[in-house]
């Protein structure tokens, strides 16, 4: 690292509580986080990591509405589920409070009033759109209308999902409001902004001269933010749910979520160190890094600067923000409101005991620098070949050989020789490559370099033999395995910031005590003369079975999407009465019905349709057993020319619906008729 600094503090971005967080979250934010967080403490540098729920904002008060409840409940909810499951996770914050305090009500309030009073807003009014029947305005989330682009009826005024294309409530044709379906009028408001125009050269200067060494991903974008030229930002809303704007006359506004969330970051400070939470926020000496997803870049990088610039006060830019591009699941965006996700809590009770499996996981897959994509098959296969084979596999067999050959105590190293300085210079290097890449927010390529560490040390059994050389020469095996304990070692303090649990199990299984990062490539890790805990396997292997309930739960999840966004197809052109009577509809009853052999989707049907017995095969085997439809009445064409399916000649076609899914139902009168009679 290049400057020095005395502290940091990390921040993590604050997850909006109106839902558990999910592997996008945890890939994108808290994992990295977590991982630099428990790297600097081994380092021994003072580390702050805060977090938090974003409680405020209208996607929560969207979903309060949606069931029946209020607000409160629904971040009260979230917030326990989001701070259990990180906890169990082992994301190591020292706060995660939420933004519904008192104290960060406080503090934002305050931040507000200063700018305030210092003249750092400019008062505007603008139209916006308001709902007449409930007497209030309206966020654009809470406008509904069609899409101007797709025709899609389900658009929102800030997206249609249908398409994906950003709108603003202004563009949908015929726009209603979601609260009580009126149609939207367009009314006066007034509002505070913070002319963001101002701050551009300084922002430009700070950033683009300033913080090159910045993630591209990072840069760039702020450089085409500024390139396009900083507008005005209003940071209040007319809303009932958020921290009330601190100005008379102000009543029924509130701080925009995206002004007051960031400082919550200050607020939670304040909460652990209500004494020096200034050193950590005022003091050059200290460092901010702010962990966040691409999504967040503009509000971390352009809008909270400018915020702390116009508050001044000695407060602190942040120093980097290493932000993440996007996790997908199985080749699809992830998202809250189509359920398509991973949920923290549901893997957590899903794979106990598993925390650093999704870990290993999420980092070896990081979206660092391009979205990625998380898929189960991947899951077990890392898990499977690399934690189990790899990593487990060479300390079990370091492990149990020296419970063998030496009682389970660490030997003292004999006569040491060559191949036995090249494991230790090579790990050395290992280590140099480990440590710049954690330092540069190079995550992936740090869990890399570990794993290197465990093929090292499997590399060095293989080439060194000790189960034959225990047959004539013992002092050797002990050099070998006293090494081998090194290498160990070394995994137990490399991966501790990325799978802090394995560590600490290793750790204590070869007596370590406190794992610090100067202890990497030394060559007394493992203390000769230690006695060694039992050989417990690290990482067991994830059966097909646990994976492919994980892949049936997302189909099952597609399918019902599917239902939820069916859209009826356009009715077809006008047919002639006439023609239409031409087809000849009977009802008929079941009298046998049969799988058709080597065609997994046929059924066979004998019909009684009145006059005789007819066969009619279909398409529906998947959805019915046969038996279950013998005496039920259908509904069929009796007309249609005979056809030949599987060597059957099936004399007509029996009526189903093709549900939104793609499954088939069977039509049928809705009480007896006899059979034959025709369906007008
Ligand atoms: O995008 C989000 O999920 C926001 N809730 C992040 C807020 S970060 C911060 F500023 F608090
Ligand atoms: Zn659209």
């Amino acid at each position: 690292m290049e400057k020095k600094f005395k502290r940091t503090l990390i921040t993590t971005a604050l997850p909006y509580a109106n839902g558990p967080v999910h592997i996008g979250h945890l890939a994108g934010v808290y994992v990295p986080a977590d991982i630099y967080a428990r790297y600097l403490r081994m380092r021994g540098d003072d580390v702050v990591m805060v977090g938090g729920s974003d409680e405020h904002g209208v996607p929560i008060t969207i979903k309060a509405r949606q069931e029946g409840v209020t607000p409160q409940d629904i971040v009260d909810r979230y917030h326990k589920i989001i701070k259990d499951s990180m906890a169990e996770l082992g994301i190591s914050f020292d706060v995660y409070s939420r933004t519904t305090t008192d104290l960060h009500a406080r503090t934002a309030s305050e931040f507000f009033r200063r700018l305030y009073d210092n003249g750092q807003f400019e008062e505007q009014t603008s139209m916006q759109p308001y709902d007449e029947q409930a007497g209030e305005f309206l966020a654009d989330r809470y406008v509904v209308g069609t899409c101007p682009h797709c025709g899609s009826d389900r658009a929102y005024g800030d997206q249609c999902e249908a398409c994906g294309t950003s709108l603003n409530a202004t563009d949908l044709i015929n726009p209603r409001s979601a609260l009580t379906s009126a149609p939207v009028t367009m009314k006066q408001t007034s509002h505070w902004y913070l002319p963001l125009n101002k701050w551009e050269d300084a922002l430009r200067k700070w950033i683009l001269e300033g913080h090159k060494e910045w993630k591209t991903n990072v840069y760039g974008q702020c450089k085409s933010w500024l390139d396009m030229g900083l507008q005005p930002r209003a940071v209040s809303r007319d809303l009932n749910w958020g921290v009330p704007v601190p100005v008379e006359g102000a009543e029924g506004k509130v701080l925009y979520v995206w002004f007051d969330a960031p400082i919550g970051y200050i607020s939670n400070t304040k909460e652990i160190l209500p004494d020096s939470w200034e050193s950590y926020w005022k003091d050059p000496e200290c460092r901010v890094v702010n962990f966040i997803g691409k999504d967040n870049i503009v509000f971390h990088c352009i809008v909270f600067p400018a915020m702390l610039m116009a508050y001044g006060d000695g407060f602190q830019l942040p120093d980097n923000v290493p932000a993440n591009e996007f996790l997908n699941l199985e080749g699809d965006k992830i998202s809250t409101s189509r359920n398509w996700a991973v949920w923290l809590h549901e893997y957590l009770r899903d794979f106990p005991g598993k925390q650093d499996v999704l870990r290993y996981v999420l980092t070896a897959n990081a979206p660092e620098t391009k979205d990625n994509d998380f898929t189960w098959a991947d899951f077990q296969s890392r898990n499977n070949n690399e934690l189990v084979a790899t990593l487990g596999n060479f300390v079990n067999r370091a492990m149990v050989l020296t419970h063998k050959y030496f009682d389970g105590k660490v030997p003292a190293a004999g006569n040491s020789e060559e191949i036995d300085e090249r494991l230790l210079a090579d790990i050395r290097s290992v280590r140099d490559s480990l440590t710049a890449n954690l330092d540069t927010f190079h995550f992936r390529e740090a869990l890399k370099d570990a794993m290197d560490i465990a093929r090292l040390g499997n590399k060095y059994l293989q080439e060194t033999e000790p189960w034959k050389v225990a047959k004539t020469d013992m002092g050797r095996v002990a050099t070998v395995m006293y090494c081998a304990l090194q290498v160990c070692g070394d995994i137990a303090v490399a991966f501790a910031p990325v799978l802090p649990f394995m560590s600490e199990k290793l750790a204590s299984m070869l007596g370590m005590g406190v794992l610090t990062w100067d202890m990497l490539g030394r060559d007394d890790l493992v203390k000769s003369g230690t006695v060694l805990g039992s050989a417990e396997l690290l990482f067991e292997k994830i059966p097909d079975e646990q994976i492919n309930a994980q892949l049936e739960r997302l189909s099952r999840i597609k399918e019902e999407n599917k239902i939820k966004n069916f859209k009826a197809e356009p009715q077809a052109a006008d047919v002639d009465f006439d023609t239409f009577m031409k087809a000849d509809l009977r009802v008929g009853t079941v009298l046998e019905c049969t799988k058709v052999p080597k065609a997994d989707k046929l059924l066979k049907f004998l019909i009684d349709d009145g006059l005789e017995k007819r066969t009619i095969v279909s398409g529906i085997a998947k959805y019915y057993n046969p038996e279950e439809l013998v005496g039920k009445q259908v509904c069929f064409i009796a007309n249609l020319p005979p056809r030949k399916l599987k060597g059957i000649v099936s004399q007509g076609m029996i009526l189903s619906a093709e549900n939104a899914d793609g499954s088939l139902v069977l039509i049928g009168p809705s009480a007896p008729v006899v059979p034959g009679v025709q369906i007008r």
